[in-house]
Order: structure tokens, then sequence, then C-alpha cells
């Protein structure tokens, strides 16, 4: 295959993140030119859906004209200003009453940030911090789940709990724990109910607290349904069980709405689709519809009390970014939190997920796919070799990636996570006959691959 001058350019010059780099310098970029509506083009002229809403963040698609303008009116007005020191611009705060008027806790106060990583680095740091402050200095490791995705910098990509993450980075560092992951169809015992499952999971969670002595685990973090691990959705009454957990050791719960939040799940947040109350929630992607970089915490009134007292000890809160509250991100966070509100971004999910989540479902009927779940307007499929006994096919077979690459030809854009999982999350301003469109690819890509599979004999196990 000849490359193009521009992909050769690319393969000299960029590293890209979460791609095998040897053989990309075989393929090549896929380099993506314009983008419009739920729509972006390749610089082939290419028109494709964007399945999972880039890296699902784009919430409100690509060319969202009144984010265009508040970005650029705050670049003319000033594009970088700091909050350093007490000095500050209208725009953080407008963006942080909007973001404590929805969160699904009583926030207090807002800590913004960069992206998703640094926000849950922060959630870490202030969890220590505040334990110092309340003299507790034991109490500081922090519990997350295998299969959770938290971010990659040192502190955040030692809470995510995927292998590759870890491998060969010397992660996680000491002091954080992985827990169950409440993937029933995965990890429940033969013959287990979900009700059996998520109870033996809320035990392990206990007995683990118990084996580390709770007067040293300080927090829990968890996505409302994991992500990057595989749209993993928690079975009913999980989150209740845990929280009772977490409650009666005095353990801070933090949820990561880096993904759930802002209507993805057919609620503001995900906690409130599962009952979860966090005492902080991170943000990050649809914050600003991915239009500029920019995430948060959120901080309660007793975190915050906390930090005060630190302040008053040591002098100073000594953590801080150059772009925390960056102006042109904290002005498109606030309008994308305005227009969220107005149109009502909440209920159209609602109307169309019954429409999203019955095309999901409907996959499992396919030889290929062993389990289909699907919440709002986000979802997967499963691909299993043997659905009577679940076995997976051999990884090297490529098999999750080949029904990306075939939905790619069809015109849609989605991403294979590990496991051969095949992830759905559109923009959320899709409309019912593009949703129809974008499974009507999915199941001619499917169909395709089971060609090749019967083919090939890809099944032998
Ligand atoms: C749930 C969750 N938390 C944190 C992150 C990290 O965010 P970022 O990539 O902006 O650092 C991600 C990214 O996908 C995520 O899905």
């Amino acid at each position: 295959m000849s490359l193009s001058n521009a992909a050769v350019r690319d393969i000299e010059t960029v590293i890209h993140p979460y791609t095998n780099l040897d053989s990309f310098r075989e393929t090549g970029p896929m380099i993506i030119e314009r983008g419009e509506g739920i729509y972006v083009f390749d610089n082939g002229g290419n028109k494709y859906i964007e399945g999972l809403s880039g890296l699902w963040c784009t919430s409100l698609g690509y060319n969202e004209q009144e984010l265009i303008d508040a970005a650029t009116e705050q670049m003319r007005q000033i594009p970088f200003t700091h909050t350093f020191g007490g000095k500050s611009h209208e725009r953080a705060a407008e963006a942080a009453e909007r973001l404590k008027a929805i969160a699904p806790h009583a926030a207090s106060k807002v800590l913004f940030c960069g992206s998703g990583s640094e926000a849950n680095d922060q959630q870490v740091k202030l969890v220590w911090y505040y334990n110092n402050a309340l003299g507790r200095p034991n109490k500081k490791k922090i519990i997350s789940r295998q299969r959770g995705y938290h971010g990659v910098t040192v502190a955040s990509g030692s809470l995510t709990g995927l292998p590759a993450n870890h491998r060969d980075f010397d992660l996680p560092i000491a002091g954080m724990l992985h827990t169950d992951c409440p993937h029933y169809y995965r990890y429940a015992e033969p013959g287990e109910t979900e009700d059996e499952f998520t109870t033996r999971l809320a035990k392990n969670l206990e007995d683990m607290i118990i084996r580390e002595d709770p007067d040293t685990v300080a927090a829990f973090i968890a996505e409302p349904i994991m992500g990057a691990g595989g749209v993993v959705i928690p079975p009913a009454g999980y989150f209740e069980k845990i929280q009772a957990v977490l409650k009666k050791y005095d353990i801070y719960f933090i949820a990561d709405e880096v993904i759930c939040g802002f209507g993805r799940t057919g609620e503001m947040f995900g906690s409130q689709s599962f009952n979860m109350k966090p005492d902080s929630i991170s943000v990050a992607k649809a914050l600003s519809s991915a239009y500029f970089p920019i995430a948060a915490v959120t901080v309660g009134e007793e975190m915050y009390q906390a930090m005060i007292d630190e302040s008053k000890k040591i002098g100073t809160f000594g953590h801080g970014f150059t772009y925390t509250a960056h102006p042109v991100g904290a002005a498109v966070a606030a309008k994308t939190l305005e227009i969220y509100e107005k149109r009502n971004i909440v209920g159209h999910v609602r109307s169309l997920a019954p429409r999203f989540e019955g095309h999901v479902e409907r996959l499992a009927d396919h030889p290929l796919v062993g389990h289909a779940r699907a919440k709002g307007l986000i979802g997967a499929i499963e691909l299993v070799a043997d659905k009577s006994d679940k076995r997976s096919f051999d990884l090297k077979a490529g098999i999750g990636a080949a029904v990306v690459a075939a939905a790619q030809r069809h015109g849609l854009i989605l991403r294979a996570l590990a496991g051969d999982i095949v992830a759905f999350c559109p923009p959320l301003i899709i409309a019912a006959e593009q949703i129809d469109d974008m499974f009507s690819a999915v199941t001619k890509a499917l169909d395709e691959v089971e060609a090749h599979v019967k083919k090939e004999g890809l099944r032998a196990a």
C-alpha cells in the first residue's frame, strides 16, 4: 500500500497514543479533515458517522456554532489569564456555577484542570491532603476496580485497572488497590444470580478493606458505566451494596463521570442512573463537548474546609496548573452546559434511548455476538467464538478490529476495546434515522466478519 505524503509526514513526526507503534509504520494514519454534525470527513473526502464521539467526548457534534463563537469571543477578549494567587476571570465562576448547579452531590466549589487524567490525579491529591488535614495520616490507600479506566498519569494510571496501562510503565504505584469488575456476563460464577454476584463483589470489597486495615483506606473511585474497560454496565443493586461498605468504613466515594457525565446515560450524570451518592465527581470530555481541553473535580464543603485549614497551616494551597480554569476552556464549558440545559439534552437522550438500546440488544442474535448491552446512548457488543460457553476468539485473530475496519468501510467509525468488545457512543445530538444508519453499518460489518470467520475456520477451539 502506498502512503500519501501527509501520512509519511505523520509517521516520521508524531507518536500516536494507544497505537501499535511498530505496525503503524506500515499502515499510517487516518487523517480526519473536517466535521459536520455527527459526521467527520477524512482527507480523501470520505464521510463517516463518528460512532464513538471521537473519544466518548464530542457530545454536541462537530460544528456547534455557539461553542465556536464562545471560544472565539473569549480569545478576542483575553486569550489567557490565570487563577493563581487570587487572580481570576468571569468565565471561571460562570462555568463553576453551572457545574455546581447540576452536580449529583452537594458541591461547594470546583477545581478545574485540563484533562480527565488530571482530574483524577487531583482527586488522589485532595484525598491525601484532606486526611492529613483531619489528622489521619495513615488513611491514604485508594481502591479502584479491575478494568476501570481513570487516565494515564502516574496516579490516575495507577487507578486504571487495565494491564496495558501498567505493564512496563512500573505501575501501579504503592497504595492503589483494585477490586472486582462488575461484569456479570464475564465474571459471574456458574449458576450465580445477579443479586448473588453483587453481594459477592461487595463482600470481596469489604474483605479487602479489612485485610488492608480500614484506617489505611481513604477512597474508592468508580465510573458509573466502565467505558474503556468494555462498556461494563453494573447489575442492579451493585452500587447500593458497594456504597454500604464504603459508608461503614468512612471511605470517600469518587464518581468518575468523565464518560457518563452530561446526559450520556439518560440522566445528567451516570451517578443518577445507578443510585450513586458520591462525595465528589471528576468531569472532562463532554464538559466542553471536547472543543477545548478542560476538566474539573467538584469539592464538597467538608473537603473545602479541610483545604482552608491546610492553607492556613502551610500558607498556600500548593497545587495548580498554568491552565487551571483556562479562560477559553471555561467559556466553552459554560456555553456547553448552557446548551445542555436550554436544548434539554437529557430529554433528547431519553427519547432516543429505547431506539438505540433496541438496536444494540437485537445484535445479540448475531452469531458473533456473545453479549450486547446499552444504556442511554452508550453501548457495546462483546464478540465471542462460541456463544454457548462464551469462549473468546484468539485475540491475535483481531476480530474486534476486523469489525471496526468493516464498519469504517461502511461509513461508521467505532472502536474495539480489549477482549473483542466493540463500543458505541455517538454524539448526543444524533437523530433517530442516524441511529438506524449507524446500526445498519454495524450489521453489514458483522455479517462480513462472520463470513470471514467461517471461511478461515477461526472458531476452532
Ligand atoms: C472514565 C474516564 N476517566 C478518565 C479518563 C482520562 O481522561 P483524559 O484522556 O482526558 O486524560 C478517561 C478517558 O477516556 C475516561 O474514560
